[in-house]
């Protein structure tokens, strides 16, 4: 009986001194956190279709009115952001497509995913920074999480088939179901978890379509099921939760009188170019032959109203994408609308992405709701690059240095300490709240503590 006495003599005095009481409450009850990706669903995309459970979690949690990604709005360089917390200029992953100048080489983006070279390129992402701080992580089907960063692998990863069928709604479920394990049979205590839809469907249908407005539906019914999910695991009080994704989509003129083709433009010739990055979507990579760089940029510079060709080092620095090895002398983009067409126009997307990130159609979501956040919060239109930042403060691990803010998220946050606290952040908080002793969590923290011990003793 007297061992049981001395610790709950320390768990009263933890009580008292909340210096103490801190890291005991950080060591026993670390947060997990999930981060899901629905790829290309753009920031108002619940403004012409119900959403029901995306509009509970608005309620029960943070809600940003919009999320800026980075340039170039593509899938892979924008969901690298949003795990490195870096622009694309300084992760290197400037493309879905692997791409070599030397040799030539050019791989599609499912191709891509596996090549770890393109991915490893001195960038740190959280997988491998949370391992190394102790923690166990995973990655479903995200982009970057299926190969090793300096030797060191993702504890659990998925990556999708060749011929994945991206808009299986049974198929997301059994993915959630499989996550929900990792978090409370496997330990995991991050994990991103993607799908590529309703990305897929804006491309194909377009933005604006009825198959886009039904896939959001089942991105909605899907968020639901996520959510009962972690109620039903028992994870409601200690699994954050962040519902994001890449980037926005835009309808494509296809039958624009205007269409940017570069092999109508007068004088400019595929004989005076290296090596070309073309017919994706409205960005362009080109690497002219030997002397020829001031000939091509001359007849390309003007050619069309809708395109907009730059020298590398002249690209608006605001888009933090040119300043790195990867990207050649010449780029280029084009306006909303616009895709450019390199030697034959081989592209018929209804919608398309990889816009200036300024542009409302690029911008996308950002809902979250846990233990951690505050409830029924929205929040100002903020750049993907501080997600990261949230994320590590989140898992309590110490960030790779990287070019977002804390403090960009932080006031989304509950009060250090206050997981256990009722909300403060409603509009009309409960009269008299401000004044509670801020002690309160310890208290609460310490008397748990307290139990626990007991418990285990017992
Ligand atoms: C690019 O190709 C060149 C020539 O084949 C080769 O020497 C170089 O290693 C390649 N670089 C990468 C990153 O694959
Ligand atoms: C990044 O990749 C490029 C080739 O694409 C290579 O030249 C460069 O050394 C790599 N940097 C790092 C830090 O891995
Ligand atoms: C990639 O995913 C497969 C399963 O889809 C897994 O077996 C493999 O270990 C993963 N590799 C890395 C480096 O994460
Ligand atoms: C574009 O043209 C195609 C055939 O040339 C036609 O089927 C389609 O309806 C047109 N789209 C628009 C938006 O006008
Ligand atoms: C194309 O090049 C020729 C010969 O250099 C020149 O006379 C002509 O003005 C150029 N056309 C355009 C549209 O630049
Ligand atoms: C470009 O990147 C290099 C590192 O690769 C850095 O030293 C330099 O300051 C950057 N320049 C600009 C204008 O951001
Ligand atoms: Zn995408």
């Amino acid at each position: 009986m007297r061992r049981p006495a001395v610790l709950l003599a320390i768990a009263l005095a933890a009580l008292l001194a909340p210096a103490v009481a801190a890291p005991v409450h950080q060591l026993s009850s670390r947060n997990k956190l999930l981060l899901v990706s629905f790829d290309g669903f753009r920031w108002n995309y619940d403004q012409d279709v119900d959403t029901p459970n995306l509009d509970a979690m608005a309620l029960e949690g943070v809600k940003a009115r919009y999320m800026t990604p980075a340039f170039i709005t593509l899938t892979s360089p924008c969901h690298f952001t949003l795990v490195t917390g870096k622009y694309i200029e300084n992760h290197g992953v400037v493309h879905n497509m692997f791409y070599n100048t030397s040799s030539k080489l050019k791989l599609p983006y499912h191709t891509t995913l596996g090549v770890q070279g393109w991915w490893d390129n001195g960038s740190v992402p959280i997988w491998v920074t949370a391992q190394r701080q102790g923690l166990k992580t995973g990655s479903f089907f995200y982009p970057g999480g299926n190969v090793t960063y300096q030797g060191e692998a993702v504890t659990l990863s998925r990556k999708e088939g060749f011929l994945h069928n991206y808009k299986d709604e049974a198929e997301w479920r059994a993915n959630i179901d499989t996550v929900m394990e990792w978090f409370t049979q496997e330990g995991l205590d991050l994990v991103t978890l993607y799908f590529g839809e309703p990305d897929s469907t804006g491309h194909r249908y377009g933005p604006e379509s009825q198959e886009r407005k039904e896939m959001v539906m089942q991105v909605d019914r899907t968020v639901g099921y996520l959510r009962d999910r972690i109620r039903l695991s028992g994870l409601e009080s200690s699994l954050n939760l962040i519902i994001t994704s890449d980037h926005g989509m835009s309808t494509v003129n296809k039958n624009a009188s205007d269409l940017v083709e570069l092999h109508k433009v007068s004088n400019f010739s595929f004989k005076d170019i290296e090596f070309e990055l073309l017919d994706y979507g409205p960005n362009g990579m080109l690497l002219p032959k030997e002397g020829m760089l001031e000939k091509v940029y001359e007849v390309l510079k003007d050619a069309h109203p809708r395109l907009h060709v730059y020298k590398k080092e002249n690209f608006p620095k605001s888009f933090h994408y040119a300043n790195h090895s990867r990207v050649t002398p010449l780029l280029m983009y084009s306006d909303l609308g616009y895709v450019i067409h390199g030697r034959v126009n081989v592209q018929f997307n209804n919608g398309e992405h990889g816009f200036d990130n300024k542009l409302m159609d690029m911008k996308t979501i950002f809902r979250a709701t846990g233990p951690s956040f505050k409830r029924g919060l929205e929040v100002e239109p903020f750049e993907s690059v501080h997600v990261y930042e949230l994320m590590c403060r989140l898992l309590g691990i110490v960030p790779e240095a990287n070019d977002g803010l804390l403090s960009t998220l932080l006031p989304t946050l509950r009060e250090e300490a206050g997981d256990a606290a009722p909300s403060t952040s409603l509009a009309t908080p409960p009269s008299g709240s401000a004044l509670l002793p801020s002690g309160r969590p310890h208290l609460v923290t310490g008397l748990l503590v307290a139990a626990i011990l007991l418990a285990k003793v017992a």
